[in-house]
């Protein structure tokens, strides 16, 4: 019988470059989306998906993010003296959220191994790969749980996909496949950032993975590339020749926070979503004379 996807894999052991300096100290999963840190973001599509444990792959200057989950006591009884009870619940609430693992990744070897570092917290079932960078907000229901769902019915392995402009696929992890029914493919090729002229189509993989626990083997099988890193794409695309992977077309509104734009275009429309500051935000956005 199909197992159940009880676990899921974070991966946050990255340097974050691209939005340097911040990232010199800030890890960038604690950036806020407003005044909520990403990471909570990810961790809460976790549990609205029906996740029950979340497995952080951390390194060096990280463990902010494990604080953020953990009880911060002094935090409490300050804002509990003030009667500050409506913080004290938020607060709380985290702490309470869901089981977390942190495991540490000594060098950033690449995405491949840091999933690795999670086999044998994981062990023999299937699990879910959640990259922080890739902000989905959907009014359908979250991204993970449209992947579940799918897993649910057909019993393979899945990755989030969505089109891109084809100036942008050198940027991707690029699939190419048939399509079989709406929104769903079977993918034949993978190939990790392909140069314009030799991109199979402009579908991306955008960072949400269902896996099932034998890409673990084939993680271990994979020779690090050129840059020393072992690539997650290598594992995906012995498995889509060896057994089967769907590509799964999500219904949401995707972006990439670890991006300078990105990160803004994310606060902006989580912003004006918002039921507290959004009519204020969109009067400010409108009086802008652009
Ligand atoms: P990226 O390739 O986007 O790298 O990693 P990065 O360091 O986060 O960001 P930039 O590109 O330098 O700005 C994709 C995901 O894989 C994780 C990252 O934390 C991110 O979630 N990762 C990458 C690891 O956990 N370990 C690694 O060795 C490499």
């Amino acid at each position: 019988m199909k197992k159940q996807v009880k676990k899921a894999i974070i991966p946050v052991a990255g340097f974050g470059t691209r939005l340097l300096p911040v990232t010199k100290s800030v890890p960038k999963e604690l950036l806020p989306l407003v005044d909520v840190p990403a990471i909570q973001v990810i961790v809460e599509e976790c549990i609205a998906s029906g996740i029950e444990e979340v497995v952080l792959i951390t390194g060096r200057g990280k463990g902010g993010i494990a604080d953020h989950f953990d009880y911060n006591y002094e935090l409490e009884r300050l804002l509990e003296e003030r009667g500050k009870f409506e913080l004290l619940e938020k607060v709380r609430d985290i702490s309470s959220m869901i089981r977390t693992v942190s495991i540490r990744q000594k060098k950033p070897l690449g995405l491949g191994h840091a999933v690795l570092c999670a086999k044998d917290v994981v062990g023999d079932e299937p699990f879910l790969v959640l990259l922080p960078d890739d902000i989905i907000t959907s009014t359908y229901v979250p991204v993970t749980r449209q992947m579940l769902d799918v897993y649910d019915k057909y019993g393979e392995a899945v990755v989030s996909v969505m089109e891109v402009p084809q100036e942008d696929v050198s940027r991707y992890g690029i699939v190419a496949g048939e399509q079989w029914s709406e929104g769903l493919y079977r993918v034949r090729t993978l190939i990790e950032k392909p140069d314009i002229s030799f991109a199979p189509s402009n579908m991306a993989i955008i960072g949400r993975y269902l896996l099932p626990p034998v890409v673990f083997d084939y993680l271990q099988e994979t020779k690090p590339g050129i840059d020393g890193e072992v690539q997650l794409t290598d594992a995906l695309a012995r498995l889509s020749r060896e057994r089967a992977l769907i590509g799964y077309e999500f219904k949401g509104d995707r972006h990439d926070i670890g991006d300078k734009l990105g990160f803004l275009t994310a606060n902006i429309s989580i912003g004006l979503q918002r039921e507290d500051i959004g009519p204020e935000l969109r009067k400010f956005l409108k009086s802008l004379d652009l």
